[in-house]
């Protein structure tokens, strides 16, 4: 199928990527000049695990191409992906201007039949609001060419992505005529061979399922950090707690770790955007409200334990941060606890070297951009001579450190473990002062 992906960031990339890769004919088009020009050069604007030697193969077959031309792309398309962002406006609400701007550009440029998806995490009735304006462009054009609306609302995690979309847990179409139902079936057939995990539905239960999937796993880990804060004052042992309560198969094990908070660049918004959806039919959702409201608490539990540890004026202090991105596996800073800590250790006169495995660039770039952090290239550099570690993400490579060594190269032999890595290592019987979440 010709396909062509608008927007070329996470989500657009790895879809357009994958699409090419079972044989289709995929335009990935974006206004970034920039990325668009880079990836041409073969230069991949993110770390994703596979994504890089998989863009590189479907480019020089062809099959995979970079655009920043909308009107060129659609020509011949029979499907347009729609993967653009859609940010926390001021009010929290989903920023749709993005999402309609395409829409009105693909509205002014089809000449054609095409199906619209709509891959963007998206508000409960945007897809009307898509309709409702490619409709205006295609009436001003005194046109009345057919086009239908799908949405597809997309579940890779960054870190896993290209792995998640080629064997997805699920695919959730929603759709209200059978002629675009069938061209998604046809389309990601390739992806759900073992198993039919093809989800259909209508659009507006499809529009709801990606944030009710967003805010149930939010749900999931500010429940846990509030369990953590608990154990914490009465004297139990969340990592206890943890496994007692996992061990329960309608509970289960995962997203049930306690830590520095959730972060990324859904999560968060997504759960502000349900709660303002929730807002404007009269719904005020208590749930979701405190869901946000303990992980804004959770992303200083780290800092405040520096703080009650070293004191309020941290000057004159050393901390080595191991870890920046909001998890592993990505490059990804938004919303990123890390931000947040440091800012807070840095406000307090305090001295911050930090590494982490990819996100380096972006921290002093965009993130970190103006705050005073000395990067380093190793996890080692970084504790020289540090009053204590701060481990914030937990990438593969800080999982089993050489502690020998970092008695070597720290100051004091602290941790504070964000993320409860090390909870199995028996720090303090090896000389250390450990400090993790819930304990
Ligand atoms: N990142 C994730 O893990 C993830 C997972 C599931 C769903 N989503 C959702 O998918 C959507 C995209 O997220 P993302 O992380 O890929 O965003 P992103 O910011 O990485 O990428 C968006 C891209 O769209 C481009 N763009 C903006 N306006 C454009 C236009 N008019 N024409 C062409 N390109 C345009 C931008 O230049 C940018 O490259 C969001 O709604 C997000 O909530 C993201």
């Amino acid at each position: 199928m010709k396909i062509t992906v608008i927007g070329t960031g996470y989500v657009g990339l790895v879809t357009g990527t994958c699409f090419a890769e079972m044989g289709n004919d995929v335009v990935c088009v974006d206004i970034d000049t920039q990325k668009v020009k880079n990836l041409k050069q073969g230069i991949i604007p993110i770390y994703e695990p596979g994504l890089e030697e998989m863009v590189l193969r479907n480019y020089k077959a062809g099959s995979l191409n970079f655009s920043t031309s909308l009107n060129e792309s659609l020509l011949g398309s029979e499907i347009a992906f729609i993967a653009v962002g859609t940010p926390m406006g001021d009010d929290g609400s989903a920023d749709l201007q993005y999402v309609l701007g395409v829409a009105k550009e693909i509205g002014q440029s089809i000449t054609q039949p095409i199906v619209v998806v709509d891959k963007s995490t998206v508000p409960v009735g945007t897809a009307d609001k898509v309709k409702a304006t490619i409709q205006a462009e295609l009436d001003k054009r005194g046109l009345d060419t057919e086009f239908y609306i799908v949405s597809n609302p997309e579940f890779l995690k960054e870190g896993a992505a290209v792995e998640d979309f080629m064997k997805p847990d699920r695919v959730v179409i929603g759709a209200s005529e059978e002629k675009a139902l069938e061209l998604m079936r046809q389309l990601y057939a390739p992806f759900l061979r073992t198993n039919d995990r093809f989800v259909s539905m209508d659009i507006r239960s499809a529009e709801m399922t990606k944030y009710a999937a967003n805010a149930m796993l939010a749900t999931k880990i500010s429940f846990m950090n509030e369990i953590a804060n608990i154990c914490e004052r009465v004297g139990a042992d969340v990592n206890n707690v943890r496994i007692g309560i996992g061990s329960d198969s309608r509970i289960g094990y995962s997203f049930i770790y306690p830590g520095c908070g959730y972060g990324g660049s859904c999560f968060p918004k997504d759960v502000k955007a349900l709660s303002k959806l929730a807002l404007d039919v009269n719904y005020s959702s208590e749930l979701i409200n405190a869901v946000e409201n303990v992980n804004d608490r959770q992303k200083l539990v780290v800092s405040n334990k520096v703080i009650k540890r070293f004191g309020e004026d941290l000057s004159g202090f050393k901390f080595a941060i191991w870890g920046l991105s909001f998890k592993p596996g990505t490059d990804d800073m938004r919303e990123a606890p890390a931000i947040y800590i440091i800012k807070e250790l840095v406000r307090r006169g305090a001295t911050v070297s930090a590494y982490d495995p990819k996100a380096i660039n972006e921290a002093k770039d965009h993130y970190l951009k103006g705050v005073d952090v000395d990067y380093c290239s190793s996890k080692y550099e970084a504790t020289v001579n540090a009053d204590a570690l701060l481990l914030l993400t937990e990438w593969k490579e800080f999982r089993s450190p050489d502690f020998d060594e970092l008695i070597a190269q720290l100051k004091n032999p602290i941790i504070f473990d964000g993320r409860n890595q090390y909870n199995a290592f028996k720090l303090e019987e090896r000389g250390f002062e450990y400090y993790q979440i819930g304990k």
